[in-house]
């Protein structure tokens, strides 16, 4: 039986092979954040010279890449970028996400949408038929903190105040419970909306393309649209 660490590892590893061959000295890749995507930098360590750099979603996993030799590019710089590469909470079958168990929401959100594709790496313990077990994470600016917390208290959430935790954005999270998500890409917008939240952590509106998920057979590839 193999264990988590083992699993995110066999993904880290899928997610190697699936981005090799598109590589290129021109090539940008979009590498987000969470201990699948360090396991994934590790391993993309020795092909450093085969791409021209990382857009990096954290400063966490900037530090890193940099660690492995890869030069981190600023998305500013960055007219086109094949693949993200990231990890995730919990993913549906249609391939919708919750993230931000690490907090870097924002800039994931952000370097994603800037990708032609998004490559989803998890281990089989993130696979979920219904999204919301996991509290949703929600990025606010400070000022805003209670009164998103009370909107999303009418939405029938129980929003928690992330402890001791600032983004690399300047900002808090309140990571909500109890919601119910049937419609994640309608209410990804709904909570969009409210002012003062940066971003919420549903990846819905936009999910992933193509998912990795790694379980004791093997690692399995799920491409949008194919459930
Ligand atoms: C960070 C994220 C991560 O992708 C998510 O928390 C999964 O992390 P891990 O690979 O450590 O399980 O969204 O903001």
């Amino acid at each position: 039986m193999l264990t988590q660490d083992q699993l995110k590892h066999q993904a880290a590893q899928a997610a190697l092979q699936f981005v090799l061959p598109f590589l290129d000295t021109d090539a940008v890749l979009g590498v987000g954040t969470g201990s699948t995507v360090d396991l994934f930098i590790d391993a993309l360590a020795e092909h450093r010279r085969g791409f021209r750099g990382a857009a990096s979603s954290s400063e966490r996993s900037s530090q890193r890449l940099r660690e492995a030799g890869i030069k981190v590019l600023d998305l500013n710089d960055v007219r086109s970028m094949t693949l993200y590469v990231d990890g995730a909470d919990e993913l549906d079958a249609d391939l919708n996400m919750i993230k931000g168990g690490g907090g870097a929401l924002t800039r994931e959100k952000i370097v994603a949408s800037v990708a032609e594709r998004f490559v989803c790496i998890v281990d089989e313990s993130k696979r979920v038929d219904r999204l919301g077990a996991f509290p949703l994470p929600v990025e606010v600016i400070p000022l805003a903190r209670e009164a998103v917390a009370r909107v999303l208290r009418q939405f029938g959430g129980h929003p928690v105040l992330r402890e001791s935790f600032v983004t690399d954005n300047g900002c808090q999270i309140l990571d909500v419970s109890g919601l119910i998500l049937d419609q994640p890409a309608e209410f990804e917008a709904m909570v969009n909306n409210i002012p003062g939240v940066v971003c919420c952590g549903l990846f819905a509106i936009s999910g992933a393309d193509i998912a990795l998920v790694a379980g004791q057979g093997g690692v399995q590839q799920i491409r949008r649209g194919t459930a």
